[in-house]
């Protein structure tokens, strides 16, 4: 059929998170294309997370469904990874007391044809296929720079490499579409730019990448689209140019009420109810008490 190779790599439809109450995703649409670098940004708390755990079966969502290449996938992380869906996560989890290169071979399990008596009698055919796995593990590792690190135990890299390495370990899966969840956290504006080449280079080896982050010029300069999400809504979708310069992204970042915000009645009763609890103290006293917080925080 020629409609699979147009197809997105990616389809949510109305995908939706409630937590109890709190609705941490609401009704997203998102597509993601082959060759494409798509962004997600939003404020702290506005579902960025949850939104990934709904596409790889971490969570399932309270609504809605998940497409890789036209295909609704089942909310199970092994199988959203079989199917081609690869991630990294916000907080680094990497196995501590492995070697770098075990941890790779350990993203690559998913691929390998070897079943489970032929790796524990360890026949000639897991031989093949470990040395094959092992193979392809050192050109990922190549890939990304940390090869002269393969023995090294994956806790006593600097955390820009941990990043790195939690790269190459879902890339071990052979993913059509890699989620990167704020793959620049905590590196230095040297990693952020080499980082950036690296997720070029991923995406011209033919996989697609989703990436959230904080860093704007990172975003910016790297994606073809970028979606913005407030309190667990999509406002805006577009490219670079039309995100960057659209007035309601800028508030929600800074926090200014815009017509129609999401969430715009909440955070009014909330602003509400702060108010009449502060009545009594001048603004004098506020003033003071913030001030000395500040103070005692440090
Ligand atoms: N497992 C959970 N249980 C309850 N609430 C959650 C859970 N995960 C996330 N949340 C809430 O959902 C909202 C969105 O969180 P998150 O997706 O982590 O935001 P982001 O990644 O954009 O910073 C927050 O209010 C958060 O507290
Ligand atoms: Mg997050």
């Amino acid at each position: 059929m020629t409609t699979t190779t147009t197809s997105p790599v990616l389809t949510a439809t109305g995908v939706t998170m409630r937590f109890g109450g709190l609705t941490a995703v609401r009704s997203v649409n998102l597509e993601v294309h082959p060759g494409e670098i798509v962004g997600l940004i939003g404020p702290n708390g506005a579902g960025k997370t949850t939104f990934f755990n709904c596409l790889t079966g971490l969570y399932v969502p309270t609504e809605g469904s998940v497409a890789y290449r036209g295909t609704v996938l089942p909310p199970k992380p092994h199988l959203v990874t079989q199917a081609g869906i690869a991630r990294t996560f916000q907080n680094i989890r990497l196995f501590a007391n492995m070697t770098v290169l075990e941890n790779v071979l350990v993203g690559r399990h998913t691929r390998t044809k070897e079943g489970l008596w032929s790796a524990l009698l360890r026949g000639p055919g897991f031989k093949r296929a470990e040395a094959a796995s092992k193979t392809r593990a050192m050109e990922l590792l190549e890939f990304i720079g940390l090869a002269d690190k393969a023995d090294h135990l994956s806790r006593n890299l600097p955390y820009g490499e941990q990043r790195k390495l939690e790269i190459a370990r879902a890339l071990a899966s052979d993913p059509g579409l890699l989620l990167l969840d704020e793959p620049t956290a905590g590196m230095n504006p040297q990693e952020t730019r080499a980082t950036e080449e690296l997720v070029f280079a991923i995406r011209d080896l033919g996989t697609a990448v989703l990436v959230i982050e904080h860093d704007m010029r990172f975003i910016f300069n790297l994606c073809d689209r970028v979606a913005v999400l407030v309190q667990g809504e999509k406002l805006i979708e577009g490219t670079s140019d039309v995100v960057q310069s659209d007035e309601r992204v800028v508030a929600a970042y800074l926090g200014t009420p815009f017509e129609g915000a999401p969430g715009a009645e909440e955070a009014a009763e909330v602003e509400a109810a702060e108010a009449g609890a502060t009545t009594g103290a001048t603004p004098d006293e506020a003033q003071r008490g913030t001030t000395a917080r500040t103070e005692d925080g440090q």
